[in-house]
């Protein structure tokens, strides 16, 4: 199996072929959704809240997404592997350069960021250092104080176009790639749409190029509450593996996310 790049991706946006990833924070998971055609995964900031217990991403420190990295790295060698830049490690340059060389090093492709235009300094910054970048856009977790919670982003036609412009920018100034987390599916599709690189998807809508999911949320392990988006693809294949092909499968065939799954 060839080692999945970005360039795959990009094709694969051009052939609208839709891929699924998957958050991923230990080899013996990462190993086996590589194993069922999972290309992609984010060992996302996530951790916090499924892995740690917290009721926010803001506990997570780098030293935690860096050792997650580390095991991710192991047991999917040939996985594009995406590591969340944790709240509040990338606010100056050398801090951001630092956080970014920490992930790069324990094995990451690439770092994700949370945020807008006024990260694009930072981002052509990573980039011309050779550290691929991922934008994420939406509702960004690490801003839950913020938003005063968990809620939908860019309703509305001036959110949307601020929403719009933000990807606009973080593409230009050299983001690679683009997750949107929890927008109405119009939106996904017109920032899929007005980008050139590829957008995943979480609690978007099925138009975007790609889709992400916590993969807790794919087994149905959501600790009560059930997010709007989240599938348990674990009760209806019957076991893990067959849980992950079903959802790579559904993603594919445009199936999941359906219309129950998704924000207008
Ligand atoms: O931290 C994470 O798992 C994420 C996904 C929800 C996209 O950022």
């Amino acid at each position: 199996m060839k080692a999945t790049t970005i360039s795959q991706l990009r094709q694969w946006k051009q052939e609208k072929h839709k891929f699924a990833t998957i958050t991923a924070y230990d080899a013996s998971f990462a190993q086996l959704f590589a194993e069922q055609g999972i290309p992609v995964m984010l060992v996302g900031d996530s951790l916090g809240m499924v892995m740690q217990g917290h009721d926010s991403t803001l506990p997570v420190t780098l030293e935690d997404i860096v050792y997650h990295t580390r095991c991710v790295r192991r047991g999917a060698p040939k996985a594009l592997v995406l590591s969340d830049l944790p709240f509040m490690t990338y606010s100056t340059p050398e801090q951001t350069f630092d956080s970014a060389a920490q992930l790069m090093r324990a094995g990451a492709n690439m770092v994700k960021l949370e945020g807008g235009s006024w990260l694009c300094e930072t981002v052509s910054k990573l980039a011309e250092r050779a550290v691929p970048v991922c934008g994420h856009l939406g509702l960004t977790p690490q801003s839950v104080n913020i938003f005063g919670g968990y809620k939908i982003q860019g309703r509305g036609e001036a959110a949307a176009k601020l929403l719009v412009k933000d990807a606009l920018a973080l593409e230009k100034a050299g983001a690679q790639l683009m997750v949107l987390e929890c927008v109405p599916v119009e939106l996904a599709r017109r920032v899929t749409q007005e980008l050139t690189i590829p957008v995943i998807g979480i609690g978007a809508g099925n138009a975007t190029d790609g889709q992400i999911l916590v993969m807790h949320d794919a087994f149905g392990i959501t600790g009560g509450h059930t997010p709007k988006f989240a599938k348990d693809f674990l009760a209806e294949a019957g076991d893990m593996r067959g849980a992950v092909r079903l959802y790579v499968e559904q993603v594919a065939q445009g199936i999941y996310p359906g219309e129950e799954h998704s924000f207008k």
